[in-house]
């Protein structure tokens, strides 16, 4: 039976979730020996890179009497609190000293711990893993580690070529999310005369799966109305160009296309900052143009407009959601936004169950709309 045709009401409920990998800020931010402000989930942080170059994470409130860390010292080992001096390993948040004590005084310092938070850096992003809340890592309790590794962007050359974007919007995550995967907006918001017109709308199909938390837009052959894609047909001389676009839970859209042997990767995710305000980060790495002058420049040009007006129009929207209206999700097009929230709640409730997540996709599935 078809799902239901009418418009759905719809309320992103903006909700976090926990127990993931979040992109906190660039590499290229991060110098030795320095710390960085961020925030992740409303979770204020202080990151930093030790002598060595390695990045940490540490929730930004001195456990002793919350002073934000970031106003301490830090001298590429270990983070002194600027209030009372008492001193972290950056790695784990363990104390190493409390300069107040007595000799006499037989307080187990190593027992305390600043909150640290797995945190790595992959494909030019430093990224923390996020905790369920409640879970130990301060006070008493010594920090978690990560069940798995951050995501990392697909390749499939030796060589290739690296760039990044970002844009904050005032929006909540949701919003950012189903922004990001909504395919009807493209003719209005990303008009440009060498992109697409609104003339050039036409009737889509695209083939979608379930995967592992998340769903996939099955490879296919790219819009032949985008006048890149031809360029990129003509430059690759490649009879067939494929692209596959997946999402996965929490945040993650990974879109790869493939030319003979050329490729373009990218891997994109949107941020919680805070309830109401997100970040969306495109990292995208390729093998084509790389000998081509210019052509990296056109590309991150072009990437950085679309996100631009991404953004803008996010912005706008932001003005509208102030009044709290009520929304809807339609068919076909806001299919993707359903399956979202679908995703998300499935994988609340087997938390909540302790049991398997029951995908909300059961197979393969078409989708039409106009774009
Ligand atoms: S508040 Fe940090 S040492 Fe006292
Ligand atoms: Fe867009």
């Amino acid at each position: 039976m078809p799902e239901l045709d009418l418009p759905q009401r719809q309320a992103p409920d903006s909700l976090m979730l926990t127990d993931f990998w979040y992109r906190a800020l660039p590499a290229d931010r991060l110098h030795r020996n320095q710390l960085q402000k961020a925030t992740l989930l409303e979770i204020p942080l202080v990151i930093g890179r030790d002598r060595q170059g390695q990045p940490f994470a540490l929730r930004d409130a001195c456990p002793h009497r919350g002073m934000p860390l970031n106003c301490g010292k830090f001298d590429g080992e270990d983070l002194e609190c600027g209030y009372h001096g008492w001193q972290f390993d950056v790695h784990n948040g363990q104390c190493q000293l409390i300069p107040s004590l007595t000799a006499d005084q037989k307080l187990k310092v190593d027992r305390i711990y600043a909150g640290s938070f797995p945190c790595e850096e992959q494909d030019s992003f430093i990224w923390v893993y996020i905790p369920d809340p409640g879970t130990p890592g301060a006070g008493f309790a010594p920090p978690i580690k990560a069940p798995d590794a951050a995501p990392q962007i697909e390749k499939f050359s030796v060589k290739y070529k690296l760039a990044y974007l970002q844009a904050e919007m005032p929006v909540s995550i949701d919003h950012g999310i189903i922004g990001l995967m909504d395919p009807a907006h493209g003719p209005f918001v990303h008009q440009a005369w060498w992109w697409r017109t609104q003339r050039s709308i036409h009737e889509k199909k695209k083939n979608f799966e379930p995967i592992l938390n998340g769903f996939r837009m099955s490879a296919h052959t790219p819009s032949s109305n985008s006048a890149p894609y031809k360029l990129l047909r003509l430059y690759a001389d490649a009879d067939s160009i494929t692209t596959t676009i997946d999402f996965v839970l929490p945040n993650v859209r990974t879109e790869t296309i493939r030319a003979g042997k050329y490729w373009f990767s990218s891997l994109t995710t949107v941020t919680p900052i805070t309830r109401n305000q997100c970040r969306i980060d495109v990292v995208a790495a390729w093998n084509l143009f790389r000998w081509v002058p210019f052509v990296p420049e056109l590309l991150k040009f072009v990437f950085a407009k679309f996100v631009e007006q991404d953004r803008r129009t996010m912005e706008l929207q932001a003005e509208g959601l102030k009044h709290n209206p009520h929304l809807m999700l339609i068919d076909d097009a806001d299919r993707p936004a359903k399956w979202y929230f679908q995703l998300k709640a499935a994988h609340l409730e087997a938390k909540r169950t302790n049991g398997e997540m029951k995908h909300p996709i059961s197979g393969p599935v078409t989708l039409k709309w106009r774009s």
